[in-house]
C-alpha cells in the first residue's frame, strides 16, 4: 500500500502558524536528559517517528520517559554510568540522528547493544561514526559495506581524542562529544565548518564543561549532567517550506511563530535572501540552550545566485526546497561542493534533479551539486524516493504549477513533520491524500 497525495495550485497564502519542534534538539534532549541526575521536562517535543525511535530506545535502555500533556515530555535521567543492558535490537527507524548519536553514547557502555533501522537507514554510510570511535577504544562491527546493523561491544576504557573532522556533520561530532563525556581526560574536536552546535548548547545547559576555542570544541569529561527542563523551539528546516511556499507564490505573506534561529541553522535563510526574498525575523530571544524568533516570508521575485560554500554546512537540510525557490527563480542557480546530499536519507542530488525534470525545469546534475535553470513547474507524478524533504519540497512545488503535482509515497514525512499537510490545508491549499496498493 502506498500513501500519495495530489496538491493543487492555490495563491494568496496568507495566515499564521507554528511549526512542530525541531527535530534535532527533541533527539539530543531526550538523550542528555536520560544521562543526566534528576527529573526534568521537555517542551513542545517533536513526536515524528524518528524521535519516538530515540525515546523507544531510551526506554529500553531503562530510562523512564512519560508524555505528560500537549508534548511535553517528563524525562527521569538514571544518570552517566545508569543504563541498562537491552535485551533487543534497538530499532531506529528511518533515523540516522538515532543511530549515529546513540552509536556514540553505546559505544561508551559496558554492555553490548545492537543497532539496526530501515533499508533506507541500513544503506547509509555508519563507519564515518565508528572509525573515530574505535580511535576512542570502541568495539564496533558493521555489515561489510560499512553500514548498519551496528554491533557494539561492551568498552574497557573510553580514551580521550583529538580528532579532525573531514566531513561537515553534527551526527559524527555529536556521536565523538556523547562518547567523549566518558572518556579519562579532555576531547578536542575541530571542525572545517561549524555545523548545528545543540549537542553542545545542550550540555552547557546541563552543567558540562564544554567550549569553544575558534574551530575547536573542547570536552571536559563531567561527574555528572544536572537535570534541567528544556523549551523546544520551532524546526527552522519545516519552517522552511513554508517560507518557500510564501515566497513563490502570488499576494501571499506567512507568519511562522517561534522558530528556532541558531546561527548555525539558518543558512537557508541567508541563501534565499541572496537570492532576493523578503524574509523578516522579529521577537528575537533565547529560551534556555537555544535562540528563537518569528519569521516574516512574503511574496518576492526570486533570482538565481551562486550558493556560497561557506552556507552549505548551516543550510544541509534544505536543499530540496531551496531547489525549489530556484526553479521559480530568474536565471540559473549554482550549488556545488554539496555531495553530503548524496548520502542522506535519499541521494538527494539525484531526487531533486529527476523530480525537477519531470515538473520540466531544466537542471545539470554534478557529482558534488546541480545547476538549476528557472522556469514554469509543471505538475508531474513525482517519486519521493521514500525521503521526507523531498515529498515535502515537491509538495510546496505542486502549490505553483500548471495542472496538479502528485507525489507519490508520501508516508514518509511523518519521520519529521506529521501535520505537514494539515498546514497546507489551514493555508488554503487543496491537498488529497489517496492509497495505492
Ligand atoms: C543532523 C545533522 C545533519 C542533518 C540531519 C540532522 C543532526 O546530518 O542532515 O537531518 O541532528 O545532527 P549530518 O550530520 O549527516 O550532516
Amino acid at each position: 500500500m502506498l500513501e500519495n497525495h495530489i496538491v493543487h495550485s492555490a495563491k494568496n497564502l496568507s495566515g499564521e502558524i507554528f511549526v512542530p519542534g525541531d527535530k534535532s534538539i527533541s533527539h539530543r534532549s531526550l538523550i542528555l536528559l536520560s544521562i543526566s541526575t534528576g527529573k526534568a521536562n521537555v517542551k513542545n517535543f517533536l513526536e515524528s517517528d524518528d524521535c519516538k525511535a530515540t525515546s523507544n530506545i531510551l526506554q529500553k535502555l531503562g530510562v523512564k520517559i512519560s508524555i505528560d500533556s500537549n508534548n511535553t515530555y517528563s524525562v527521569e535521567g538514571v544518570g552517566l554510568y545508569g543504563l541498562k543492558a537491552p535485551n533487543e535490537n534497538l530499532d531506529c527507524g528511518n533515523s540516522g540522528t538515532s543511530m549515529r548519536l546513540l552509536c556514540g553514547l553505546l559505544s561508551a557502555q559496558s554492555f553490548q547493544s545492537r543497532l539496526v533501522g530501515d533499508t533506507s537507514l541500513h544503506s547509509r554510510p555508519m563507519d564515518r561514526v565508528a572509525v573515530p570511535l574505535r580511535e576512542m577504544g570502541a568495539i564496533i562491527k558493521l555489515s561489510n559495506n560499512n553500514t548498519a546493523p551496528i554491533e557494539i561491544n561492551p568498552t574497557k576504557e573510553v580514551l580521550p581524542i583529538e580528532y579532525n573532522m573531514h566531513i561537515d556533520s553534527a551526527q559524527i561530532k555529536s556521536a565523538i562529544i556523547l562518547s567523549s563525556l566518558y572518556a579519562k581526560g579532555k576531547s578536542k574536536i575541530t571542525e572545517n565548518h561549524k555545523t548545528r552546535d545543540h549537542t553542545e548548547n545542550i550540555l552547557k545547559h546541563l552543567g558540562v564543561d564544554i567550549l569553544r576555542k575558534e574551530n575547536t570544541i573542547i570536552i571536559n569529561p563531567p561527574k555528572k549532567l544536572i537535570s534541567k527542563d528544556i523549551v523546544i523551539p520551532g524546526d527552522i528546516s519545516s519552517a522552511m517550506f513554508f517560507i518557500v511556499a510564501s515566497l513563490i507564490s502570488k499576494d501571499s505573506k506567512i507568519l511562522i511563530e517561534n522558530v528556532s534561529l541558531n546561527p548555525t541553522r539558518t543558512g537557508g535563510i541567508e541563501i534565499l535572501k541572496m537570492m532576493g526574498a523578503n524574509i523578516e525575523v522579529i521577537n528575537k530571544e533565547r529560551d534556555g540552550p537555544e535562540i528563537f524568533g518569528d519569521i516574516i516570508a512574503s511574496s518576492s521575485h526570486l533570482k538565481g545566485v551562486e550558493i556560497p560554500t561557506k552556507y552549505i554546512a548551516n543550510a544541509i537540510d534544505e536543499f530540496p526546497i531551496i531547489s525549489i525557490a530556484a526553479a521559480c527563480a530568474e536565471g540559473k542557480t549554482i550549488l556545488q561542493n554539496a555531495k553530503e546530499l548524496r548520502f542522506k536519507e535519499s541521494d538527494r542530488l539525484l531526487a531533486i534533479s529527476k523530480g525537477l525534470e519531470k515538473c520540466k525545469i531544466k537542471n545539470h546534475l554534478s557529482d558534488d551539486g546541480i545547476e538549476i535553470i528557472g522556469g514554469k513547474i509543471h505538475g508531474a507524478n513525482i517519486d519521493s524516493y521514500d525521503d521526507h524533504r523531498i515529498a515535502m519540497a515537491f509538495s510546496i512545488a505542486g502549490i505553483v504549477s500548471k495542472g496538479y503535482m502528485k507525489i507519490l509515497n508520501t508516508k514518509n514525512i511523518s519521520t519529521s513533520f506529521p501535520n505537514f499537510y494539515d498546514l497546507m490545508r489551514n493555508l488554503g491549499v487543496k491537498c488529497e491524500r489517496s492509497i495505492e496498493s
